[in-house]
């Protein structure tokens, strides 16, 4: 039953992506996007406001690691992958993974790959860890509770310590009969009796193929995950009226504990070094969440300023094989040098933390491509 409905949906997305749909805007592609209301397109200008509010969420999390489950026409990924050091995409359905990869290629995003699999059976390389597992609008095509917690069983295996899995666009179940109710009442002729309605209703209801849950459900799937989940939920942003902003709701999930960091010498600060512990923005700030008491120097945190033109330095003196300027140029190119952008971390100021959290940002004495970053309240 359960991949009954797994090939249902496979088929029916797959069959949506065949035509692009939009205003010609290629990271725009709509395709899929069926109001319930109408059963025409969702209007573009709700489309566009929960694409910025949606990237804006996931932005807030600062992550540079990313795996999408069900990545659809790339409107998350093809924003979001650019300030990504890596950003893996997967879905179930071949035709959207061969549009996002044209558009990819087009915009040149690096760092970007695609997958063709089934949400509960990635198979990615083991050693690849990501700071932040985006399902976004996905979930309500899942079959039951059973498949969610095999899903995140699997995302958790590829989640660096203190990582997060962003649940994005859950269908509020509690709100299903209003959200139907809503529809129904819409569509209705004026004339038509209430009675009528109320029967069409309680069938509409009983027969809804998507799937839906409450925060609640989401305590109960995740209470038998390894480790303990902490879960946040937020309504959606936006000031249209339509079916996401108004049953809809967002879901961060984090795994504690996070890094086992070591305190300074006075007791008070905690230290942690970028390098042993395979940080980022987003681990760093999930932490900050949890521990807010503590103050936090991050030290040897590689300078996106300074990786490219460092290596460059180190190249023109001692040149390995290379002789022109050209050639020096595409080696530092495809050496595809990663660092932390700065403006990242301070970022954290205002990234959910708290307004008072101060964060100072300095070069390391000892490491020229390296920074520290103080964190304090
Ligand atoms: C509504 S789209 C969302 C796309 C994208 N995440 C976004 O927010 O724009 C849902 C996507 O999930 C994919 N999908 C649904 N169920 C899936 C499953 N069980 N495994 C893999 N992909 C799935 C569909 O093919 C479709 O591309």
């Amino acid at each position: 039953m359960a991949n009954q409905k797994i090939d249902h949906w496979r088929a029916l997305w797959d069959d949506a992506y065949e035509q692009p749909v939009g205003d010609g805007d290629p990271s725009l592609n709509l395709a899929g996007w069926t109001s319930s209301y109408t059963g025409l397109p969702i209007p573009l200008a709700d489309m566009r406001e929960w694409v910025a509010g949606t990237v804006g969420r996931i932005d807030s999390l600062t992550p540079s690691r990313v795996l999408e489950i069900g990545c659809g026409t790339g409107m998350l990924l093809l924003r979001i992958a650019p300030r990504c050091e890596i950003y893996r995409g997967v879905d179930f359905s071949p035709t959207s993974l061969a549009y996002v990869a044209e558009q990819v290629r087009v915009a040149g995003i690096e760092g970007v790959r695609l997958f063709e699999a089934d949400a509960d059976q990635l198979a990615l390389p083991a050693s690849e860890r990501f700071d932040l597992v985006v399902l976004n609008s996905v979930v309500q095509y899942f079959p039951d509770a059973d498949y969610l917690r095999r899903v995140l069983l699997g995302a958790i295996q590829h989640l660096a310590p203190g990582g997060a899995i962003f649940l994005g666009d859950l269908r509020s179940r509690s709100l299903l009969p209003c959200f139907h109710s809503s529809r129904l009442l819409r569509q209705a002729d004026r004339d038509r009796p209430l009675s009528e309605l109320a029967t069409q209703l309680t069938g509409d209801v009983a027969s809804e193929v998507e799937w839906a849950l409450d925060p609640a459900d989401l305590e109960a799937i995740t209470a038998y995950l390894p480790g303990s989940v902490s879960i946040t939920t937020q309504l959606k942003r936006g000031r249209r009226r339509n079916e996401m902003t108004c049953f809809r709701y967002d879901a961060t999930l984090r795994l504690e504990p996070g890094p086992a960091w070591g305190r300074g010498a006075d007791g008070k600060d905690v230290v942690a070094d970028w390098r042993d512990e395979a940080l980022s923005a987003s681990i760093v700030r999930g932490w900050l969440d949890a521990r807010g008491e503590a103050d936090l120097t991050l030290q040897g945190i590689p300078n996106a300023r300074l990786v490219e033109e460092l290596k460059a330095l180190r190249w023109l003196r001692r040149p390995e094989g290379l002789e022109t300027v050209g050639e020096l140029a595409r080696a530092v190119r495809r050496a595809r040098l990663s660092g932390i952008e700065p403006e990242d971390l301070w970022r954290l100021e205002r990234g959910g933390v708290g307004d008072e959290l101060r964060i100072e940002v300095d070069w390391q004495a000892d490491a020229a491509d390296r920074f520290l970053a103080r964190v304090s309240r």
